[in-house]
């Protein structure tokens, strides 16, 4: 068999945008700076009043199946990753795939569907498990849609919505890949950790500081584990390195951990030695402390030798390009991270087929995983169909009133008499109505033909009138 891979993917954004240093900082008594130069976020993509997992997910599959010729019939699975269903029964990937119905000739009826959870990783768990799918030789010559579909929204005042942010990203799974071939290598960090957690409420408990923590530990457990079976990485094996973003200031620390632990035994670090020292090695100190305050001291030094910093230009920064954009989107962050950087190559016109990327994908509770991914020769027209810039270009932008009456609107927590929307509504896939306790049997109303919304009326009208409402 050929190599299994990415060959098509779309980013769909939420049409709304709240200007992180200019709007939020001034009405959280904040410096601009902390978002420009600390957390490295200028803006974040919101939801329209109109727009869910649901809607933006099937929108950006839509656009995918389209764009590649695709029939329902050539799909064979769909699964989507999200911290953000809202359904413990139903899986996000039957909405979507109603959505599809209604557009496309055909059905999916013949196709597996699924919710993958572990947090921002089970994008990437998705892609794991389609690989394997078509690896074992169980997709009959079909390809498998992934979509990773979040809002991270906070609540008013947590620390954490200063990183907020909505979108999706449809992936196609597919023999052949035209944009990245995946390697059958895999290295993971795993433990039972309790620094974000999300148990049947609307917003997460986060304890942010430790969570930065984990996500580290986790990441270096995961490169020592893919060196493992992979071998030594070393900085000049990858032309980029995508991480989960949640913001990118946290990228920035897991590239200093990941380029401290490439040049480890070799000859950059004694290259570097005559002018910042050698990493200090655990053994030789007999006090954690210590040890720890002489890694940092290291680690501030390395940061600013040219060694280190056209590394970082070179091969990180790219990466965090669209993340800036638009905050962290949970699911699809990584593959918003992978995207950037080859629209990095693309707008410079380096053709980058043939090189290697190492994905660090991570999720609370908490996993990191590790692998690498080979480009292939059809990246370039993939990357260049992507409309991205124009959905970025277009976003309407929220004063701070309408960014917290945005989110509320999306949680409930004000009551929705009507739907005040503030970018027009394209069809086909937009909520039209919000019921409190039916709201997906009617969000997804303009996506099918008048035929099947009578139908789901009827059924809302019946599901009501059985529940006494
Ligand atoms: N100028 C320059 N830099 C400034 C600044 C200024 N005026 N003010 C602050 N900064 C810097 C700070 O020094 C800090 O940088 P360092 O970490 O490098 O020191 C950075 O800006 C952020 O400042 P604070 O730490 O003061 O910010 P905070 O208290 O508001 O909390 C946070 C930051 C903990 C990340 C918070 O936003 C949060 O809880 N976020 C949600 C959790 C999260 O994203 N965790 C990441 C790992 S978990 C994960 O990855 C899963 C996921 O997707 C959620």
């Amino acid at each position: 068999m050929t190599g299994v891979g990415i060959d098509a993917i779309e980013i769909r954004t939420g049409k709304l945008a709240l200007d992180l240093a200019e709007t939020f900082a001034p009405a959280m008594d904040e410096a601009p700076e902390k978002y420009t130069k600390g957390l490295g976020v200028r803006s974040s993509s919101l939801p329209d009043v109109y727009e869910d997992i649901v809607t933006m997910g099937a929108n950006a599959a839509r656009r995918l199946l389209e764009r590649k010729g695709l029939e329902l019939d050539d799909i064979g699975r769909i699964d989507v990753a999200t911290e953000s269903a809202f359904d413990n029964s139903k899986p996000v990937s039957t909405y979507i795939a109603g959505c599809l119905e209604g557009v496309f000739e055909g059905d999916l009826h013949h196709a597996n569907k699924g919710e993958r959870k572990f947090a921002c990783i089970s994008g990437t768990q998705s892609i794991d498990d389609a690989y394997n799918w078509i690896q074992a030789g169980r997709n009959r010559g079909r390809a498998a849609l992934v979509i990773a579909t979040d809002m991270a929204l906070y609540a008013r005042d947590d620390p954490g919505e200063a990183t907020q942010g909505a979108g999706a990203v449809a992936m196609l799974i597919d023999t052949d890949p035209a944009i990245v071939e995946l390697s059958k290598e895999q290295g993971y960090g795993s433990a039972d950790e309790t620094d974000f957690l999300k148990p049947n409420q609307q917003f997460p408990s986060v304890d942010g500081k430790r969570s930065v923590q984990v996500y580290l530990a986790r990441m270096r457990e995961a490169l020592t584990d893919y060196e493992s079976v992979a071998g030594d990485v070393r900085p000049e094996d990858f032309r980029y390195v995508p991480f989960h973003t949640p913001f990118p200031g946290m990228v920035k620390k897991a590239a200093m951990l990941t380029y401290r632990h490439m040049i480890r035994d070799t000859e950059i670090e004694d290259e570097l030695a005559s002018e910042i020292g050698r990493q200090p090695r655990e053994e030789a100190f007999e006090d954690e402390e210590a040890f720890r305050e002489a890694v940092r001291e290291y680690m501030d030094a390395l940061k600013s030798t040219d060694r280190y910093t056209e590394w970082y230009d070179r091969t990180i920064a790219p990466t965090i390009e669209l993340a800036g954009q638009v905050g962290n989107w949970y699911t699809g962050s990584v593959h918003v991270a992978r995207a950037s950087a080859l629209a990095h190559a693309a707008e410079n016109d380096e053709d980058v087929t043939g090189k290697h990327l190492l994905v660090g994908s991570y999720g609370s509770g908490a996993q990191a995983e590790g692998h690498a991914e080979t480009v292939q020769a059809g990246w370039r027209a993939e990357i260049d169909a992507l409309d991205i810039d124009d959905q970025l270009e277009a976003r309407y932008d929220l004063d701070f009133a309408e960014g917290t009456s945005t989110r509320d609107t999306h949680f409930f927590a004000a009551r929705v008499s009507s739907l005040a929307w503030f970018k027009r509504r394209e069809a086909p896939f937009v909520i039209t109505k919000r019921l409190r306790r039916f709201e997906r049997l009617l969000s997804v109303a303009l996506a099918v033909g008048t035929a099947r919304r009578k139908n789901l009326f009827s059924r809302v009208k019946r599901a009501r009138a059985g529940s006494g409402r």
